[in-house]
């Protein structure tokens, strides 16, 4: 007796939880992927999350990567993250942080930061078999702003 009001109790309950289930589905229509709740939206249609696009450039990234194109991409890969004739650049502002001017000075003219015998530069440039940069003294600061917020979007 006691099994059968067991299993009276357990059906009441699974019943119940299915039918707050429906009801969040907006019942009879498709059950919602419960395991991805993410991938729905309230129209119950399916988003796929791992293909969204990035998002647009801003016009500040789109002057930066005219710049990037005209007088960095000969050496720098595009993508940011392989190796060319110069270093990947993503995450450069990180690695010269607090140092921005000095970052600033680099590309405007890399050798003048190494003759300063900066520590970081130096070793760099060592490291990159003393393979010299080109300078860009018409480059403001305001182009390399551009560059660099374009440079850490890609
Ligand atoms: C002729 C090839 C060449 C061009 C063109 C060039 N670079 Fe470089 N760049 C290098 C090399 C090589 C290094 C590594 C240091 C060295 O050897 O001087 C470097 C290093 C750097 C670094 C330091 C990277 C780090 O990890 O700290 C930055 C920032 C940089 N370049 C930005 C630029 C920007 C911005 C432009 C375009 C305006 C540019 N470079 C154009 C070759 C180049």
């Amino acid at each position: 007796m006691k099994f059968i009001l067991f299993c009276f109790a357990l059906f009441l309950f699974c019943w119940s939880s299915t039918c707050t289930i429906n009801r969040q589905a907006g019942y009879p229509f498709p059950e919602p992927d419960l395991l991805y709740p993410a991938k729905l939206d309230f129209t119950n249609n399916i988003i796929d999350t791992n293909h969204q696009k990035k998002p647009k450039l801003t016009e500040q990234q789109i002057r930066g990567k005219k710049l990037f194109r005209k007088n960095c991409a000969s050496c720098h890969r595009r993508n940011m993250v392989d190796d060319m004739t110069g270093p990947a650049l993503r995450g450069v502002t990180e690695r010269w942080a607090g140092r921005e001017t000095i970052l600033y000075d680099w590309i405007k003219n890399s050798q003048a930061v190494i003759a300063t015998g900066d520590a970081y530069a130096v070793a760099l440039y060592k490291e990159w078999d003393n393979s010299e940069m080109n300078a860009f003294p018409k480059l403001t600061d305001e182009d390399i702003v551009d560059l660099l917020s374009y440079i850490e979007r890609e």
